[in-house]
Order: C-alpha cells, then sequence, then structure tokens
C-alpha cells in the first residue's frame, strides 16, 4: 500500500462542501444561520484578527465546510495549531477528509470542556465562533459565553454575524463588544466582533 496522502483538489472540496452545507440548511436552518459557507474574504478578515503566542491553539467552533479553516491555514495558523469543533457528523466527516494535520472535534460547542482535550483547556489564543448565536435565546448565549471562558479564561471569542448590530446582548452576557471588521464581499455582507469578559 502507497504511503502518499492524495489531498483533495480544492474545487472538488469547495463543491462537496456547498452540496453539503445546502442539504443542511434544508434540514436545520436555525443550526446553520446562513444559506451557503462563508466567503473567502470574511476567512481572511477573520485570519488577520487570530491572536497566538507559543504553543497556543486556534479554535473554531462551528466549522461547517470548513471555508474559515482554509483561511486560518493560508493565513498561517500551522495546521497541528488548529482545532475545529462541528456537531454536524457529515461535516465534521468532510472536515477530517479536507483538513489535513487538523485536529477535527465532532461535538458541541455548548460542551467545549467534554468535548476539547484536557491538554488544550487554558491553551487557547483565540476561539472564533461560526454557531448563529443571534437566534438563540440569551440563556443559551450565556451558556456558550460560560463554555468558552471554561476552556479559555479572559479571552473572549470572535464571532461572525450578518447582523448590523452586536449579534449579542453584550451588557447582559457580562462582556466587552468591539466591532472589528466588516466584508461586503460576503453574501450577506459580515462583520466580525471580538468579545472579552468584563470580569
Ligand atoms: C454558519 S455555519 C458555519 C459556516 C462555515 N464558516 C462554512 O463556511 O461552512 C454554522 C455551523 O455551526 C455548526 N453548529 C451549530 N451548532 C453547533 C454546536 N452546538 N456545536 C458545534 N457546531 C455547531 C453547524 O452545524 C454549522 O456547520
Amino acid at each position: 500500500m502507497s504511503g502518499i496522502a492524495v489531498r483533495p483538489r480544492s474545487s472538488d472540496t469547495q463543491k462537496a462542501g456547498f452540496g453539503l452545507f445546502v442539504r443542511r440548511w434544508a434540514a436545520n436552518p436555525l443550526q446553520m444561520g446562513s444559506v451557503v459557507p462563508s466567503s473567502r474574504a470574511l476567512g481572511r478578515r477573520i485570519a488577520a484578527l487570530v491572536e497566538r503566542s507559543g504553543d497556543e491553539v486556534v479554535v473554531e467552533l462551528g466549522a461547517g465546510t470548513g471555508a474559515v479553516s482554509r483561511a486560518l491555514l493560508d493565513g498561517g495558523v500551522p495546521p497541528d495549531r488548529l482545532v475545529v469543533v462541528e456537531i454536524v457528523p457529515d461535516m465534521a466527516r468532510h472536515l477530517a477528509r479536507t483538513l489535513p494535520g487538523v485536529t477535527v472535534i465532532e461535538g458541541d460547542a455548548f460542551a467545549l470542556s467534554d468535548a476539547l482535550p484536557a491538554a488544550l483547556h487554558g491553551r487557547i489564543g483565540t476561539a472564533i465562533c461560526g454557531i448563529p448565536l443571534v437566534l438563540l435565546p440569551t440563556e443559551q448565549q450565556q451558556r456558550f459565553v460560560a463554555a468558552v471562558e471554561a476552556v479559555a479564561p479572559g479571552r473572549g471569542f470572535l464571532l461572525y454575524s450578518y447582523c448590523v448590530t452586536s449579534p449579542l446582548p453584550w451588557r447582559t452576557l457580562g462582556l466587552t463588544a468591539r466591532r472589528e471588521a466588516w466584508t461586503p464581499l460576503n453574501f450577506p455582507p459580515a462583520s466580525v466582533w471580538r468579545y472579552r469578559p468584563t470580569g
């Protein structure tokens, strides 16, 4: 048996990812939050905002088809320092197949301390959220904030969103909020928000 790893062509990966995304959107629109995968332009904006030092990792929550993950790799995050968490098994398998060297976890971002290996707790430089938190009630948003805080104390997270104003009620959630980037080159146009705990 040959030891050569065959990496899927990027156009094949995009086509497969697009089809999968649309199927998942039809099955559960609230879980997906968007009709189409994120654009390269949005991925580049997010990659430029990553903070990471030493042996810290970047954790992407709700990685979907991996469009943002690929931008993070292109932006300089080494594959062995990128961890992606995805709740839908089909999508997690797609991510594992198309992102060689990246740690892919099929799991629930709201139970992050169980999903992430203990060795990564406290070693997260940046957490990025693709989950459509704006569609969830405040109690669930609070659960998400607490889940990130449990594994990345004080770091907060980046959240991309199609809202014009903050997608989270940041004061109620005990966060500071800053819109760090915006791109009209995404469908729909998207902003990247950075939230940090106030405490
Ligand atoms: C807006 S889509 C991500 C888009 C992604 N950037 C792309 O281009 O494919 C949101 C993703 O979050 C995932 N998701 C939703 N709830 C989740 C949860 N509790 N834990 C992990 N992933 C979740 C969905 O399955 C979906 O893949």
